[in-house]
């Protein structure tokens, strides 16, 4: 490293130690986030010596991201995108892929998916022509079951894509089983629980593909930026290709031939020879991100097992100080699972003295921050009243949530003191509603 460079690294980490926020707590007056990114002195070094690299596209950077981020899920491929909407989108348009056979999903399939969660797990269903089927959520988990999973499949299913709700795994293994058996694709949505487990196995590793988001909200953050990985080699191509404009080649920006044929095939009905660089295989999209964001990912990743532990540490402060508080609905893990949680979710009981707008007036007064459980249920949404779809049993539970339900915050930058006081505030707006 050069004198110059290491030189302004120094005033970068001694800039970062100025630009700290030194005010301590005020209840009532400092912002307690619902979510948001912990960034420490590395990740703003790591930043400048990328922008210093001006590496502005995807490259070496991003390449190294993959590898770390595929070793540390256990999964042979990750492929970056810019957004965990996109890699939703780039993950069910690959199971569309003609690579695929018999087993590519088509115009008209089904594909199994809850109601109650974020509307971009169940966008990409509706973006290629398939039939979105929903499932109700269990209260609590907030997750559905492999029961309701099971009884949803009709002529037509094809596969199975749903989310982790807010950090807690609904019953992988079972899922997975299910679709197994019926000749389902099965795709995670792990964005909100990296680095959860069900029956000790991470999430993400139980699908087909798994996706991930590194949104500031979510457990490593690269600004805006998502991920799309896989163990099958065969599907981390589709989906190479579909994130790089549906390209057939695989060479990297800046490299040719890697293949020693670029100049050798003969593919569609192209004249033999033509340039594998320009040959296109899917219908794609260009979905890639930058080594800037790479940069800031690899400094997070290091930290990844401080920030779950922090997660795991400020729910069960707010789930035991809060227990026995009445008319409050508390969340429960999934049995045999440890959740890397998102947030800590409550739904008032529909026959509390009290709704869950009050609650949620008085703690945002106190600059408490809430968020819904997302969408409540989308089908009740102007974007999708009218679109094709089917609704396996009843969506009761959906529709208590869309009522009843919302999250305050568990992310790493909360301290102790902020959970105790939303507990406090939660106990006392209760209290005074008897
Ligand atoms: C479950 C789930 N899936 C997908 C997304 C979309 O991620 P992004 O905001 O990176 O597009 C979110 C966003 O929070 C999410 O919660």
């Amino acid at each position: 490293m050069s004198q110059r460079l290491a030189r302004i690294l120094d005033e970068t980490r001694k800039y970062h130690q100025d630009a700290q926020d030194a005010r301590s707590f005020v209840p009532g007056v400092t912002e307690i986030w619902p979510s948001g990114a912990v960034l420490d002195e590395e990740d703003r070094v790591a930043l400048v010596e990328a922008a210093l690299n001006m590496r502005i596209a995807a490259g070496t950077v991003s390449r190294r991201f993959e590898r770390a981020f595929a070793r540390r899920l256990g999964l042979r491929k990750a492929h970056l995108t810019n957004s965990g909407s996109s890699a939703n989108l780039l993950a069910l348009s690959a199971l569309t892929s003609p690579q695929l056979g018999d087993r590519r999903l088509r115009p008209g399939d089904e594909v199994i998916t809850v109601a109650a969660g974020f509307p971009t797990t169940v966008n990409p269903i509706l973006q290629n022509g398939l039939v979105p089927v929903f499932v109700d959520v269990d209260l609590r988990t907030y997750n559905t079951t492999p029961e309701r999973v099971a009884a949803a499949i009709g002529p037509r299913t094809r596969a199975v894509m749903m989310a982790h709700t807010l950090g807690n795994p609904y019953a992988a293994a079972e899922i997975a089983e299910i679709a197994d058996e019926h000749g389902l694709l099965f795709v995670e949505d792990n964005c909100d629980a990296v680095d959860s487990t069900y029956d000790g196995r991470l999430t993400g590793t139980f699908g087909d593909l798994a996706t991930v988001s590194f949104y500031p909200a979510h457990h490593l953050t690269m600004g805006e930026g998502g991920c799309v990985l896989t163990s099958n080699l065969a599907l981390a191509r589709i989906v190479e290709s579909m994130r790089d404009w549906g390209r057939d080649c695989w060479c990297e920006p800046g490299e040719s031939d890697t293949c020693r044929k670029r100049f050798g095939y003969r593919l569609g009905t192209l004249p033999a020879g033509y340039d594998h660089k320009y040959i296109f295989s899917h219908v794609g999209y260009n979905l890639k991100s930058t080594d800037l964001q790479a940069a800031l990912g690899l400094s997070q990743l290091g930290k990844l097992d401080m920030f779950s532990a922090a997660r795991r540490r400020n729910w069960r402060r707010l789930r035991e100080g809060l227990d026995g508080v009445p008319w409050l609905v508390l969340p429960e893990a999934t049995p045999r699972s440890d959740p890397s949680w998102f947030g800590f979710v409550l739904t008032v009981d529909p026959g509390a003295p009290f709704g869950q707008a009050d609650l949620v007036d008085f703690l945002e007064a106190r600059h408490i921050g809430t968020r819904r459980l997302f969408s409540g249920n989308l089908t009740r949404h102007p974007a999708y009243v009218g679109r094709e779809h089917r609704v396996s049993g009843e969506l009761a539970n959906s529709d208590v949530i869309t009522h009843h339900t919302f999250w305050v915050g568990v992310y790493p930058g909360l301290t102790d003191e902020m959970i105790d006081y939303i507990v406090a505030s939660i106990t006392e707006f209760v209290g005074t509603h008897r």
